[in-house]
């Protein structure tokens, strides 16, 4: 009985030690990439975009914010909201596969970046029946999100974009959802925006009896997330859907819990809006909304700079304006209370409760 005492903390030690390091590897690695692709596109593709010149202090920040969510990401794991096993998740085949893509994909991307080209979408795609805003090349990224081409490297050009810790960001809307649901044991829960799938992947390990759903615009991201979330969890298959979190297809007061993951800076103003309305209007009473979208100004000012050339790099027409937004004035004018802030890494949290 001692010595399992005695050895549990040594394992969890050694565990976090490992998780730790693989962390730090994977930052490390993306800032290389980053530092290089960078370079390489300034020799062969060189533009004159304004990009902003990040203090010695924003890099301690981002530095600290990283070893934060790393730190919750560990500490939620070890309160048991989801298994430790998701820490060292990896799908290597994927990963090298992505990584090759992501590389030979430069050229195309580079040169929309110099030439100040968002409108290069696949020609066989039927652009009227989505939204304006959405039929552009967000990122600069080849043919948007409408594409199996674009939904094979999106998560890796995430994660790297976010020095490794994309998911670790997903991860931190599972907790406040845990503590909102306690006492359902099936909770009915929307990933709205669900993209390839990765919210969906740990909803499902946090709660395992739940029904999961997901929406998104794009078909070929679903396709992904289908095919991924079918692999894993052959039995419980969230019901996913194509179509728009503006006119969500469900009935009013259905689900338990909504979930939102980097959508609102992708949306004009208004469009957030009513986004946040529908959340609300297919919420049962009680019922919980948690969103994780980027940092706004208000709650980190000295990382502007880094904001400032995110938008500019990175094809972002709606992040200015997203990231002095109100989500506290929008939330309630939807109807939510009980509303709460949070910041994690390079994400803002918002979880707010539907009036019962
Ligand atoms: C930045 S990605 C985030 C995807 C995913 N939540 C994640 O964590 O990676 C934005 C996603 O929002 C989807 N999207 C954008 N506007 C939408 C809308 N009005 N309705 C539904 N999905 C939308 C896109 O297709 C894309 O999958």
């Amino acid at each position: 009985m001692e010595s399992t005492v005695r050895e549990k903390p040594l394992g969890e030690e050694i565990l976090k030690n490992l998780y730790q390091g693989w962390q730090k590897i994977k930052a490390g690695l993306s800032l290389a990439h980053k530092n290089l692709s960078s370079q390489l596109r300034q020799q062969l593709f060189p533009d004159n975009l304004p990009l902003k010149q990040v203090s010695e202090e924003a890099w301690q920040i981002l530095q600290q914010r990283v070893e934060q969510v790393i730190e919750e990401d560990w500490r939620d794991a070890m309160e048991g909201i989801y298994p430790v096993s998701l820490l060292f998740d990896a799908d290597w085949g994927e990963f090298f596969q992505a990584y090759i893509g992501i590389w030979l994909d430069y050229p195309r991307t580079w040169q929309r970046i110099r030439l100040g080209n968002f409108q290069d979408l696949p020609s066989s795609i039927n652009l009227d029946k989505y939204p304006a805003y959405y039929r552009r090349n967000f990122h600069y990224q080849s043919d948007g999100y409408l594409s199996e081409y674009s939904a094979n490297l999106y998560d890796l050009q995430v994660d790297i974009l976010f020095n490794g810790i994309a998911d670790g960001m997903r991860r931190r809307v599972l907790k406040p959802l845990k503590q909102a649901l306690q006492s359902q044991s099936r909770p009915r829960i929307l990933d709205v925006a669900c993209g390839t799938g990765r919210t969906l992947k740990f909803l499902r390990y946090a709660f395992p009896e739940a029904q999961l759903y997901g929406i998104d615009l794009s078909a070929f991201y679903l396709r992904k997330a289908n095919e991924m979330l079918l692999r894993l969890f052959p039995q419980q298959l969230p019901q996913l859907v194509e179509g728009n979190a503006e006119h969500l297809p469900y009935r009013d007061n259905y689900f338990h819990g909504v979930t939102t993951v980097f959508l609102f800076h992708e949306l004009p103003s208004p469009v957030r809006q009513r986004v946040i309305n529908e959340c609300y209007r297919v919420l049962q009473p009680g019922g919980v909304l948690v969103i994780a979208d980027s940092i706004q100004l208000s709650d980190s000012p000295q990382l502007e700079a880094v904001m400032y050339n995110f938008s500019t790099l990175f094809h972002e027409p709606f992040y200015n304006d997203y990231i002095k937004d109100d989500f506290q004035n929008r939330l309630l004018e939807a109807g939510f209370d009980n509303i709460q802030e949070k910041v994690y890494g390079l994400s803002k949290y918002w979880i707010a409760t539907k009036r019962g």
